[in-house]
């Protein structure tokens, strides 16, 4: 058995939906630790008043009983609080009545650097919405309920993972970030930045050399590309790796096996070393801008200026808690890949059993 995540949901339509398989049996979660998990994707400086609109919770439907995981397809949700301002513009049947709150007219001013363009080109749609809605960066939402899951399973091996910002809009130090983002938003202009998500506790052997798909830096690479906005990952010293020479590059072996150093942030051939997993993602400036860049209405074809819709000045402190749940399930499914088992102990029994097999201790 592997976990499988599947989501839907649009940005103001009703809800946001997760289904997770393969989720092994007792295990416990914590509904108060994965709502922390919500309100933090919502918090930081550069976000908008739509998170303080949400307030979002996590709502389980399936799958669980009294907070133990039944080994069978856990269903989460959590509410667009805002939908209630969208019920005509984004109800899923033909409205009734005269259209009324958000979302009534077409949009037809495509952003430069959202789905826009492309979106309504490849469906042949003729209102950006129905490509915008997807696309927004709103699911991420139930991507970190299901992290919160993925990193309840991992503690259960003494794994934890965890992200954070190191850099906004090219600025390193807290006030500097902050002063970078009050200079972009006083000019009505937006900021990308870069996230680090570290993991400690992890066995050495997650992932396989075996085939592409196995190795774990290509999974990490795809999940967290996978999210929107990201642009470049980076595993331990990445790209500056390809700068040095290999006396410089390498993580020399001591007896006992720990390593002098962790270039390799944890990863060699595709699985985990046993060193703690360090891995960057690099996002790119928010496409909504206030002071909106040069478009195309594509109700005419003249020129005009792109859609401008409520929206952040930076979400990269946002992004540090998406990058970290993305981690997490990466994760929690090579762990459930390598581990397996239908309950929970089972989990647990077999990674103690291939801890006394190998000459290693947790870092
Ligand atoms: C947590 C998070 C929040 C985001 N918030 C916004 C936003 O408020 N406004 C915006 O234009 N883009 C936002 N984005 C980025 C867009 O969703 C993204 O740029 C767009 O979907 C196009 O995809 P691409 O950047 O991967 O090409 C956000 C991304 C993330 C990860």
């Amino acid at each position: 058995m592997t976990l499988g995540l599947t989501t839907a949901g649009e940005s103001h339509g009703p809800a946001l939906v997760a289904i997770l398989t393969g989720l092994p049996a007792g295990l416990e979660l914590d509904r108060a630790q994965i709502d922390a998990d919500l309100r933090r994707r919502q918090q930081g400086y550069g976000r908008s008043p739509r998170q303080q609109l949400e307030q979002d919770e996590v709502e389980v439907l399936a799958g669980l009983r009294h907070g133990r995981t039944l080994g069978t397809p856990l269903a989460l949700v959590v509410r667009n609080r805002d939908h209630s301002n969208w019920t005509w513009g984004m109800n899923a049947w033909p409205p009734e009545g005269e259209p009324t709150g958000k979302g009534t007219k077409p949009v037809t001013l495509p952003r430069p650097g959202h789905a826009d363009l492309a979106g309504v080109l490849k469906y042949a749609h003729d209102d950006v919405r129905n490509a915008l809605e997807r696309a927004s960066a709103r699911h991420t939402a139930v991507h970190v309920a299901a992290g919160a899951v993925a990193k309840a399973l991992l503690r259960e091996l003494g794994i934890e993972v965890a992200g954070r910002e190191v850099e906004i809009g090219g600025a390193t130090g807290e006030a500097e970030m902050r002063a970078a983002m009050d200079a972009a938003k006083a000019e009505r202009d937006t900021l990308g930045g870069v996230v680090e998500v570290r993991a400690t506790g992890l066995p050495p052997g997650l992932g396989s050399y075996a085939s592409r798909e196995d190795r774990l830096d290509a999974r990490l690479a795809a999940a967290l590309m996978g999210i929107q906005a990201v642009k470049a990952v980076e595993v331990g010293d990445g790209l500056d790796l390809a700068r040095r020479r290999g006396s410089e590059a390498h993580d020399e072996i001591e007896p006992g096996l720990a390593r002098r150093s962790n270039r390799a942030g944890g990863v060699e051939a595709g699985m985990t070393n046993g060193e703690e997993l360090v891995v960057r993602a690099a996002m790119k400036p928010l496409p909504t801008l206030m002071k909106p860049l040069d478009s195309v209405d594509l109700a005419t074809g003249e020129a005009a200026q792109a859609l401008v819709e409520r929206s952040d000045v930076a979400a990269v402190e946002a992004l540090a808690v998406v990058a970290e749940a993305a981690v997490a399930w990466e994760l929690a499914r090579l762990a459930v890949d390598k581990f397996g088992g239908d309950a929970i102990g089972d989990l647990v029994a077999a990674h103690r059993a291939y801890l006394e097999r190998i000459p290693w201790a947790p870092r």
